[in-house]
């Protein structure tokens, strides 16, 4: 027992040798904690209160304007072995890793309170959860992890109960770009990032611990560690279906999880139940099914779109009780962003709003707020074992070629659906926006080892016994010849939604074609959209010349994690490529 525990005071005197803080906060994770925290906040400004009458506690955060995103570049996996980094990847050994930021930490605590937050990823009693310690020098980061994870004395208890924990170490530094990095040394379950207070980079729970480090701790464990949000689908005979899925950052992964139905579905008795909007754990289960938990326990979410009209329930989750980053304000201290109405008075880094200074929040700022408070928080977000998934959806933005909806005829083919996956980039990460890259699984930024490894960690769940889901894929940002989505997208995505579950209850057949199968005609309940036949014609086209080439691309992108792709993946690559082939 008390070994155990030793093993963490150990690591947390020898951070303190190095950061040399004035003073070391264990965090309990209490309100009262929480509360001392946003006073001391207030005080120095790192938050400031928003409108107490329209918004009772709520309080922004203006990041540094050098860091408002993930930084890719700065972000290593350091395997002992650069092999099992793979091109995904950016690796660094770990020895000269560790020597280049512990430079950086060395005495960057002085003066400041460290700050050793024990959380735990997933319910606290759940087997499939995992815990870890963060110590930083943020407030900001423990009031957001306080949000996000199930954090305090619970977690800790956990943790002197089983020995085991992920170690993050954290500094916000000087918030200088070229003094910061963000490392990962899977094999020591541990994880060192400096210089940057943004989300992903500093709330180390989330992508850091949640999936780059659990990634390849699952796969060595026999489970998934995947970048999916998962919504429960209630329909009006009380059956409920659970669907994980994967999307790219900003690409509407919080937006699915709390879609709400159109109105002839709601009159239905159609419901939707939320357990989680960006990262699932799942495993195998007894009757040979997956099952799924979030780990997280908030929602950090994308504001700028977020609206009454495209998603009220998170409108209505962050109502009160929600920290905000590098939104803008109102002339009454409103939180505001492009998308609501009204005017702003306050852009996101504190100046009078200026159109010539761009919008006026920044189009990645966002919300933490407590997975409870929305609508349609689900208590299957407690539940231990988890819950059973029905479909896994791959998609990302589109402009053309891909379907609104497709499905694979197998779970290999749905491997090579979520390996071959692209998107137009985001501002959610800092470059270009709006070039396609692929981004498989949309673990692009987040897969902790060498994707080929990991597309064959996938297809060995296609066991004997497997009860494996359905696959799809799916496309809400296709556009037409006039540059405007062709799907309304948002709560509309439930009529693709609802036929998914009709296909895995085998009650529609759909239409095969050399990519997958595809809605058949009336399949997909359209009634009551404003959408012309050629609209949906245009959304469920299959152009075979386009294709081709698409099929030639993913081949090629396929061909860069060689040796390791399996040769499975390959084989599935040219079977559709012949199925194309052949339909020419
Ligand atoms: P996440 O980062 O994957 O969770 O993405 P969000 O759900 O926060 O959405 C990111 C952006 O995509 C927001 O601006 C949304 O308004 C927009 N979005 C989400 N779902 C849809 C959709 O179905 N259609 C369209 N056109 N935009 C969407
Ligand atoms: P997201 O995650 O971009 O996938 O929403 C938050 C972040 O780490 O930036
Ligand atoms: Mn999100």
């Amino acid at each position: 027992m008390a070994s155990k525990l030793e093993a963490l005071e150990h690591w947390v005197n020898e951070v303190a040798a190095l950061t040399r803080p004035a003073r070391i906060h264990w965090c309990d994770g209490s309100d009262a904690e929480y509360q001392a925290l946003v006073q001391q906040m207030l005080q120095t400004g790192t938050l400031i209160e928003l409108n107490q009458q329209t918004h009772p506690g709520c309080y922004l955060h203006r990041s540094n304007p050098s860091d408002v995103a993930r930084v890719e570049h700065l972000t290593f996996v350091c395997h002992p072995d650069e092999q099992d980094a793979g091109p995904n990847n950016h690796w660094m050994a770990p020895a000269e890793a560790h020597a280049k930021i512990d430079a950086l930490f060395d005495g960057c605590m002085v003066g400041r309170t460290m700050y050793v937050i024990p959380y735990c990823m997933g319910p606290i009693d759940s087997p499939l959860a995992r815990c870890g310690v963060e110590i930083t020098d943020s407030p900001y980061v423990v009031a957001n992890m306080r949000i996000m994870t199930r954090m305090g004395a619970a977690a800790q208890a956990r943790i002197e109960r089983e020995g085991t924990f992920i170690k993050g170490l954290h500094s916000t530094g000087e918030l200088d770009p070229e003094r910061r990095f963000i490392m990962h040394f899977p094999a020591e379950l541990s994880i060192k990032s400096y210089g940057s207070g943004y989300g992903g980079n500093a709330l180390l729970g989330k992508k850091c611990h949640a999936l780059r480090i659990a990634s390849h701790q699952a796969r060595s464990e026999g489970w998934l560690a995947e970048h999916m949000l998962i919504v429960g689908i209630e329909n009006p005979q009380g059956e409920t279906h659970y669907i994980a899925a994967a999307f790219p950052s900003a690409c509407g992964k919080t937006n699915l999880s709390m879609l709400i139905p159109p109105e002839g579905y709601l009159r239905d008795g159609w419901k939707v139940w939320t357990i989680g909007d960006d990262i699932c754990w799942m495993r195998p289960g007894a009757d040979g099914r997956l099952y799924a938990i979030n780990p997280e326990a908030g929602f950090f979410g994308v504001a700028p779109g977020t609206s009454g009209s495209t998603n009220h329930n998170a409108l209505t989750s962050i109502s009160h009780d929600t920290i905000f980053t590098n939104v803008a304000v109102t002339a009454d201290n409103q939180p505001w962003w492009e998308g609501l109405p009204g005017t702003p008075a306050i852009d996101w880094q504190g100046r009078p709003f200026d159109p010539a200074n761009g919008p006026a929040a920044h189009p990645n700022s966002r919300f933490t707020v407590s997975a409870k408070q929305c609508p349609t928080w689900s208590e299957m977000a407690e539940a231990a074992q988890g819950v059973p998934i029905s479909a896994i959806v791959f998609g990302g933005r589109r402009p053309s070629l891909l379907p609104l909806v497709m499905e694979a005829r197998d779970w290999t083919h749905g491997v090579l659906m979520g390996a071959a996956m692209g998107s137009e980039t985001t501002a959610a990460a800092t470059g270009t926006v709006g070039v396609l890259r692929r981004d498989s699984m949309a673990m692009k930024p987040f897969c902790g080892y060498h994707y080929g490894d990991y597309f064959a960690h996938w297809l060995s769940f296609d066991q004997p016994g497997a009860k494996l889901p359905k696959v799809f894929h799916v496309n809400w940002f296709r556009k037409g010849a006039n540059g405007k989505f062709l799907w309304p997208g948002f709560g509309d995505n439930l009529r693709v939604l609802e036929w998914m579950i009709n296909r895995v209850e085998d009650r529609v057949d759909g239409v095969e074609t050399p990519i997958g199968i595809l809605p058949g005609d009336g399949e997909l309940k359209v009634d009551g959209l404003r959408l012309d036949p050629a609209q949906l014609d245009a959304l469920l086209d299959v152009d075979n010349a386009g294709w081709q080439a698409e099929l030639a691309a993913i081949g090629e992108y396929l061909q860069t994690f060689v040796p390791h792709l399996p040769e499975r993946l390959r084989e599935e690559q040219q079977r559709v490529a012949r199925a194309l082939d052949a339909a020419d």
